[in-house]
């Protein structure tokens, strides 16, 4: 038989579980990272593009991985990107695919650029094809990922990058939860400046382009998540995915020598950003480069 003393008992040993489960729910709510965003480096040739089909899914399954960005500029062995290699980078995992300068080096990209899935550098001259950024759905937040190109020993005559996404990012700030930048740029002062200049306005920057992982992966004084270069995937024993010889060649006699891939294992480089939930800020930045 119960009496009113079990009973109360009874009520006080419930009312501590509940607490006891609420404390533990608060707990892992402000331990609580929810969205985890890789970033690829550039896809060197047929090779590259088979590393990336061999790292990438196991990567997204053990890190947990929920939106994938890839830079494809050079997967058509160096110069541009084929609609065979679209298809093949998008199998692979990627989410969204980035461009630069070799953004127009096959012909083939007519044919998809206005696919979802590829932006193009958003500082070309207003009414080229394509699109400079597109947001995305995951997880219940919208990601926008804006690609654009540097001007600094960048032979294009492209519009200037930084007014551009200033205008773009006061225009779709109130939209979206999260703003990656891919800033494909050949001069590290113009990525640092860059990363500066959008420092607690977007979520992170990240520079591509040189093919060479720089190890200055910071969160920046006002919140943004920042690296000047995330590196490439593509052969290892290469100057810049490049065969040797034919580099070495162009610098010793300054001639034309035609550059073509080299041959041989590949590395693979990305970049995991780590968002806090709550804040939609960058909480870890996490280098991974493969193959050394
Ligand atoms: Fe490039
Ligand atoms: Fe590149």
């Amino acid at each position: 038989m119960l009496n009113n003393n079990n009973i109360s008992k009874k009520y006080q040993i419930r009312i501590l579980n509940i607490k006891k489960i609420i404390f533990r729910m608060r707990i892992f709510k402000k331990r609580g990272i929810i969205l985890k965003i890789i970033a690829v480096g550039d896809i060197i040739g047929t090779s590259g593009v088979k590393e990336l089909k061999n790292r990438l899914k196991k990567i997204k399954e053990e890190e947990k991985i929920d939106f994938t960005i890839v830079n494809g500029e050079n997967s058509a062995e160096g110069m541009g990107i084929t609609e065979k290699n679209f298809k093949d980078i998008l199998e692979a995992g990627a989410d969204v695919i980035t461009m630069g300068n070799h953004t127009w080096g096959k012909k083939d990209i007519f044919k998809f650029i206005d696919n979802p899935k590829i932006i193009r550098p958003i500082n070309y001259p207003e009414g080229v094809v394509g699109s400079g950024y597109r947001i995305y759905n995951c997880k219940n937040k919208k990601i926008a990922v804006i690609n654009a190109l540097g001007r600094v020993d960048i032979n294009i005559l492209t519009e200037n990058p930084f007014l551009i996404i200033k205008k773009i990012v006061k225009n779709i700030k109130n939209t979206v939860d999260l703003i990656f930048i891919d800033f494909h740029a050949e001069a590290t002062a113009e990525k640092v400046a860059m990363g500066n200049y959008l420092d607690g306005e977007v979520t992170a920057v990240f520079g591509t382009h040189t093919h060479i992982q720089t190890a200055d992966e910071r969160i920046l004084p006002k919140g943004t998540g920042y690296i000047t270069d995330i590196g490439m995937t593509g052969p290892k024993n290469s100057v810049i995915g490049m065969d040797i010889g034919a580099s070495l060649k162009r610098f010793e006699t300054a001639l034309p020598e035609r550059y073509k891939i080299a041959e041989g294992d590949c590395i693979f480089n990305a970049v995991i950003f780590e968002i806090e939930d709550e804040t939609n800020k960058v909480k870890n930045i996490k280098r991974i480069y493969l193959g050394k």
